[in-house]
């Protein structure tokens, strides 16, 4: 299934004073293209969450179309799936539970609802947690048990808002992997919400680059690399690079809040890896050269 997103546009009236209101998307288009992968970048408050709750069907829009398959839709559907910033687990249900609710919802029987379970616990390395409640977990787990419920019921369509953002650099390089195993094999077409431009390039087709600037599309990079993608190679460190910079122009001129500050604070630890690996590479190059 493709989506079309085409002169989005969408304001938020001031709760207190009816007059004012706050344009926070103006006149957005892109696509995603039947079973592609596409991340969205940008920084903190430009309008990701906002878009990508508009596509979901959550929230209404005031101007432009969202076409599912070249239909407009408004409302949530079975094809579209949601994997929440803040996870939006049920707090009264255990684990197994929560990931079972959607099949439960479509009445699948108990016995595939179980076997599902099981193959799913698995895959996310969550074996024994099926009885536990959601505040027993870690920040990480409850993001894991997220992303499973989201995939149980075999959505066409995923839409995913900083799925990864709590865990720990291994378990989200661990999980990065077996989401683009799952998803290349299933032929899911998904739109994800990160703010990590490592995580951007490994897992897309493309990358959108957003900026505060009415969430104005500055750049859509096509990622050309085989999969599974090698983060050594010289390749990689040049669309880290062309992003990182297109990621600091989307926060150019703009006013600066903490979270900006900790983007900006991301992307300098970032230049000086690339710079590192890009060193490590050209000696590599240097001795082979020997
Ligand atoms: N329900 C709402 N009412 C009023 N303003 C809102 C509402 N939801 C979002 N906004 C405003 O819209 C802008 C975009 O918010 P959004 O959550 O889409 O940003 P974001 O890009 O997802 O940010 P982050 O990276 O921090 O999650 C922000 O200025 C936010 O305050
Ligand atoms: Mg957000």
């Amino acid at each position: 299934m493709s989506i079309a997103v085409r002169g989005l546009t969408k304001e938020f009236k001031n709760k207190r004073d009816k007059n004012k209101s706050k344009l926070v998307l103006k006149d957005i288009s892109f696509d995603v293209g039947e079973g592609e992968f596409v991340s969205l970048l940008g920084p903190s408050g430009c309008g990701k969450t906002t878009a990508l709750t508009i596509i979901a069907g959550f929230q209404k829009h005031n101007g432009g179309q969202i076409l599912i398959n070249g239909k407009e839709v408004t409302k949530p559907g079975p094809d579209r799936a949601f994997v929440f910033q803040n996870y939006a687990l049920f707090p009264w249900m255990k684990v197994g539970e929560n990931i079972m609710y959607p099949m439960k919802k479509r009445k699948i029987p108990k016995k595939v609802r179980k076997e599902k379970l099981k193959a799913l616990l698995e895959m996310a390395q969550l074996e024994g947690t099926e009885n536990s409640y959601i505040h027993e977990l870690s920040g990480g787990m409850k993001q894991r048990v997220a992303l499973l419920r989201a995939l149980a019921c075999e959505p066409q369509i995923l839409l995913m808002d900083e799925p990864l953002g709590a865990v720990d650099f291994q378990m989200r390089q661990l999980l990065q992997i077996q989401l683009e195993t799952i998803l290349q094999k299933k032929n899911v077409t998904t739109l994800m919400v990160t703010h990590d431009v490592d995580e951007a390039i490994y897992l897309s087709d493309r990358v959108l680059i957003m900026s505060r600037d009415h969430g104005r599309i500055l750049g859509d990079i096509k990622v050309d690399l085989l999969r599974p993608r090698d983060r050594n190679c010289e390749q990689y460190h040049s669309y880290m690079k062309q992003l990182t910079e297109l990621l600091k122009s989307a926060l150019d001129g703009e006013v600066k809040n903490e979270e900006d500050e900790d983007l900006l604070d991301f992307i300098q630890k970032n230049e000086h890896k690339s710079k590192v690996v890009r060193t490590m590479l050209n000696k590599g190059k240097e001795y082979s050269a020997c």
